[in-house]
Parts: C-alpha cells; sequence; structure tokens
C-alpha cells in the first residue's frame, strides 16, 4: 500500500509525475477522478489552506471529505504507545485510525512538530503510528519532520514561472517571528528543491540550524539532481542574484539551546523591498503562509511584484489533485 507522508516515500520519480500532472491538468478544474472516493481527514493541529484545498479536491473531483479536528468534534486522541488512559484523552490511535479505515479511502492527517527536542520530531512519530494502524493510504497534511504537499506547491510555483527548477540560484531564509515555529515547510522545500536540481542557499541566524539528517538527505538529492546546498548566517548573502526568494519562519535548534524568545530577536531578518531589490530583478517571493505581515516580511513585499503566495496557496489543489490521483486510482 502507498503512503504519502514523506518525498522520500513518495519517491522522486513520482514526484515528477505528480507535479507535472497538476500543471497540465490546471487547465481542467472540473477533472472526475475521484469520483466516490472519501478522505477521511484528521486534524490535530489548525489550517486554513490544506483543510480547504484538500476538501475542495475531493468535492470537485466527485467525491467527499470527513474533516475531524481531533479533541474538538471527536474525542480526544491519545497516541502514546503503553499509556495508562485515566486521564482526559479517551480514544486511542489504536483503534481511531482501523476505524476511520473502514468508512474512508485514505486518510489525510496534521501533527505539528512538539518543538522541544528536533531529535524527537525527526522520528515523526504520530504520522508513522498512523501508517501503522491504518489499512488505507495515509497523507500527510503536515507532520513533525515534513509538509510534502507544500514542497510540491512550492515546486510547481517555481516551474510555473520559470519552467524549470533545475540550476535556478534559490534562497531559504529565516524569518523572525512572535514564537517558535515547526520546521516542517523549510525541511519540505529544502528537500524538493535539491531533488529538483536547485542551487539553494539558506541563510539563518545561529543556532536555527535545521535537523542534521534532513540536511543529508537533501545533499544526496542535490548530489544526485546536479543542485547544490550552501548555508549562511547571512541573509543578504543568500538572496543577492536569486530568482526564488522563500521566507519562512521556525525555531530555534532544540541542541542549540537557545531560548524560545530568540525567535523575535532578530527583527533584521524581516524581508524588506531593500532585501527583495538586492535579488534578481525577475525573482519571486514565495511563503507557505500563514504570514505575520510586518514581523516576518514587510507588507510593500507580500503586496508588491514579487509575491507569488497566492499562486503558490492556489497550487496546493493542483498538487493534491494529482497526488490522490496517483495515491487512489
Ligand atoms: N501552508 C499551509 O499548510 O497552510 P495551513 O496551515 O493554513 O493549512
Amino acid at each position: 500500500m502507498k503512503h504519502a507522508t514523506s518525498l522520500a516515500q513518495i519517491g522522486l520519480a513520482n514526484l515528477e509525475t505528480i507535479v507535472a500532472a497538476a500543471r497540465t491538468w490546471k487547465s481542467e478544474p472540473h477533472r472526475k477522478h475521484l469520483r466516490d472516493k472519501i478522505l477521511g481527514m484528521l486534524f490535530f493541529n489548525p489550517s486554513l489552506r490544506t483543510r480547504a484545498s484538500f476538501e475542495a479536491v475531493m468535492l470537485r473531483g466527485g467525491g467527499g471529505a470527513i474533516v475531524l479536528d481531533a479533541g474538538n468534534n471527536t474525542w480526544k486522541v491519545e497516541e502514546r504507545e503503553g499509556a495508562v488512559m485515566d486521564e482526559d484523552r479517551p480514544e486511542h490511535l489504536k483503534e481511531a485510525v482501523p476505524v476511520l479505515s473502514r468508512y474512508v479511502d485514505a486518510l489525510g492527517v496534521r501533527t505539528f512538530a512538539a518543538g522541544a527536542d528536533d531529535d524527537v520530531d525527526h522520528e515523526d512519530r504520530i504520522i508513522r503510528a498512523v501508517e501503522r494502524y491504518s489499512t488505507v493510504p495515509v497523507v500527510s497534511m503536515e507532520s513533525a519532520r515534513e509538509h510534502p504537499c507544500q514542497g510540491m506547491a512550492d515546486l510547481l510555483t517555481i516551474e510555473e514561472r520559470f519552467g524549470s527548477a533545475q540550476g535556478l540560484p534559490v534562497a531559504l531564509t529565516w524569518t523572525p517571528h512572535i514564537k517558535p515555529l515547526p520546521k516542517a515547510v523549510p525541511n519540505s522545500f529544502l528537500l524538493t528543491a535539491a531533488a529538483r536540481g536547485c542551487h539553494l542557499r539558506v541563510a539563518h541566524p545561529r543556532g536555527f540550524e535545521l535537523h542534521p539528517n534532513v540536511i543529508a538527505e537533501a545533499q544526496r538529492y542535490a548530489g544526485a539532481s546536479v543542485g547544490s546546498i550552501s548555508f549562511t548566517q547571512d541573509q543578504a548573502e543568500a538572496i543577492r542574484g536569486a530568482r526564488v526568494v522563500y521566507a519562512k519562519a521556525w525555531g530555534p535548534a532544540t541542541a542549540a539551546g537557545l531560548p524560545p524568545e530568540s525567535v523575535r530577536a532578530q527583527s533584521d531578518w524581516m524581508i524588506s523591498p531593500q532585501q527583495m531589490n538586492n535579488a534578481s530583478e525577475d525573482a519571486v517571493f514565495l511563503h507557505c503562509l500563514p504570514v505575520r505581515r510586518n514581523v516576518e516580511v514587510a507588507e510593500s513585499v507580500l503586496d508588491g511584484r514579487w509575491s507569488c503566495v497566492i499562486d503558490q496557496a492556489e497550487n496546493r489543489f493542483h498538487v493534491q489533485r494529482a497526488l490522490l490521483e496517483w495515491l487512489l486510482n
């Protein structure tokens, strides 16, 4: 049984097929290849784009979706192996997931990183447990380690703009935020762009390193795709001449031992028009959204000529439609 919970699991050849299909099918908004299929969606964390885009894919494709907010319109769900369930979580994943599998054709799960320990987040325990207990394909709607649908939508947006991602100079830059955020989005962008041959320059302050295993995986992909990855603590250096500027806030590397407040402290890392003017003349600005205006990114960038964030969010629909058709048919 196929699952789509990480780029490695989807496979690099399938990544190419799925993104190409998404691009082709954009002119067929009412494609009905998911007729009578049901997607169950289990959210442990909030969402706007992921929830609406997956639901729209199913409805427009002739199927339907069941949306469950764990602990809100369902019982609170326990995921710990061997838990003594005498607290406020009366339902275990071990029953919830196989039961849902009897009702639906695929199961989407959103579960954010806890952020307390990067090594633990890297293990992605909840989505791995869902895969174990599910009898239908599982789709990541963002997990502790990766957000593969976001990564594919990012790639589609780049390929639409530039024809191909191969060889493009791309900046992935950390931005300030009011609180530490998970690393799934930068992880997936790094992995996906590396797999498609981009020349990535990743900028973040000291102490905000991504997990070494994610970097190693991305380096392997870059080696195979004739791309490259370099790291810098100089945002201007990363952005200079870039044709894609991808901005995202993420929390400190837990190994660095920085206090969570440190994510607020670097306001000079906010993306400004001055920074964008150092990028290539035809540069595009990407962000997965939601974005905190004038904290992460100046609103003149978000409202300016560089911004592709709305197209990027639309592309979630197109890649997820292609992904579900690949997964279910
Ligand atoms: N980018 C993204 O996944 O958005 P949501 O958190 O709103 O789903």
